[in-house]
């Protein structure tokens, strides 16, 4: 297997994931719409493996755009990062989360079909666990959602399930990430939000650069041993690592199979802001404000699956996490 198509390749998780390919010896197509993302990733990319890969300017609801992707290339699998992933924002926006996720999602499915393609890597995350499940989450137990977003995970999952009973030589291997953050160290790439931060990391480097006043933290009265919420925390490139476990688990095996991907570990949202003022050296103001809604106390992996079936497991700390946050947003203050 060596041509990999990654969807969604110039963004957060997708950059750092076509680097470890490259690294790896594949060779990469990116598909992305740069609704999200710039083109800047691609060449930044390109500077850190020292590798080239094509880019296709192209959305996924373009149906003639995406099936010429296909017809210009010998693909032998998808991982599929492209979608939109802001939880409030879907919320205001469902017709649009729907429609891209699962409309983008649709298109590609049929010119895998067309091509005869049948291998797919797919961007879930731990929100389908919903709020009804007990920590550590196992990759058997029921799923659910609270919002938009989280329903088009919950559904895309069921989509590719679907097809794997109608034909059973495709392999779909849905991931399902818990907290990703962190940037590649060599500070090239990395999370780069429009507008006010929604995530935990990204809102603290914007308090550490002096842009935002202080960070905002919901709720210190949950079931946790300081009160503040519980998240499994991962660096992006011990994911990206993980997309590569996950290929080389579809060569060998077909059907529907949901993998875990976090450390196992839950860090408390003021361990993290801890671990950051480590890392850039600052005492950063926070302030204690309502619970938000829908928020839970804990979220963590059980990780015994990705070590089983993909021989992975994460490596790297909170300190390391925010250490390369850091570092990737002294170099670049204004986003890349
Ligand atoms: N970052 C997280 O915390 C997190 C957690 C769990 C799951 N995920 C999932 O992982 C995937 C990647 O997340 P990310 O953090 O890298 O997000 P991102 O926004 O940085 O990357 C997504 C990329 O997809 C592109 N895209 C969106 N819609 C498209 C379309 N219709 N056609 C072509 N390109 C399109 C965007 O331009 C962007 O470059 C998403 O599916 C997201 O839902 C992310």
């Amino acid at each position: 297997m060596k041509n990999i198509l990654v969807t969604g390749g110039a963004g957060f998780i997708g950059s750092h994931t076509c680097v470890e390919l490259l690294n790896d010896g594949y060779s990469v197509i990116v598909l992305d719409n740069l609704c999200n993302s710039k083109e800047g990733a691609i060449e930044r990319i390109k500077t850190i493996t020292g590798k080239e890969l094509k880019f296709y300017k192209a959305d996924l609801l373009d149906m003639k755009a995406t099936e010429k992707v296909f017809a210009e290339n010998e693909i032998d699998a998808v991982i599929h990062f492209a979608g939109l992933k802001a939880v409030g924002e879907s919320v205001e926006k469902p017709l649009e989360y729907y429609e891209n996720n699962i409309g983008g999602t649709f298109n590609l499915i049929k010119a895998m079909k067309k091509y005869n393609v049948k291998k797919i890597v797919f961007s879930s995350s731990a929100t389908v666990y919903g709020v009804n499940n007990q920590v550590p989450y196992t990759e058997d137990m029921p799923t659910s959602a609270t919002n938009p977003y989280g329903y088009t995970k919950v559904m895309i999952e069921q989509i590719l399930h679907d097809m794997t009973v109608s034909d059973p030589q495709w392999s779909v291997v849905a991931l399902r990430y818990f907290n990703p953050i962190g940037a590649h160290e060599s500070g090239l790439i990395g999370e780069n939000p429009n507008g006010i931060p929604n995530n935990l990391v990204p809102y603290i480097a914007q308090v550490a650069l002096g842009k935002l006043a202080a960070l905002r933290v919901f709720g210190d009265d949950y079931d946790t041993p300081d009160g503040t919420g519980v998240r499994d925390y991962i660096h992006v490139t011990d994911l990206a690592k993980g997309h590569l476990a996950a290929l080389g688990y579809s060569e060998k095996n077909t059907g529907f199979q949901p993998i875990n991907l976090g450390t196992g570990k839950g860090s408390s949202v003021l361990e993290v802001l801890h671990a950051y003022e480590k890392a850039c050296g600052k005492t950063l103001p926070y302030n204690i404000t309502p619970r938000r809604a829908g928020d839970i106390a804990s979220s963590y992996a059980q990780t015994d699956l990705a070590k089983n079936l993909l021989n992975w497991e994460a490596k790297l700390d909170i300190e390391k996490m925010c250490q390369d946050s850091w570092n990737f947003t002294i170099k670049n203050p204004e986003g890349m």
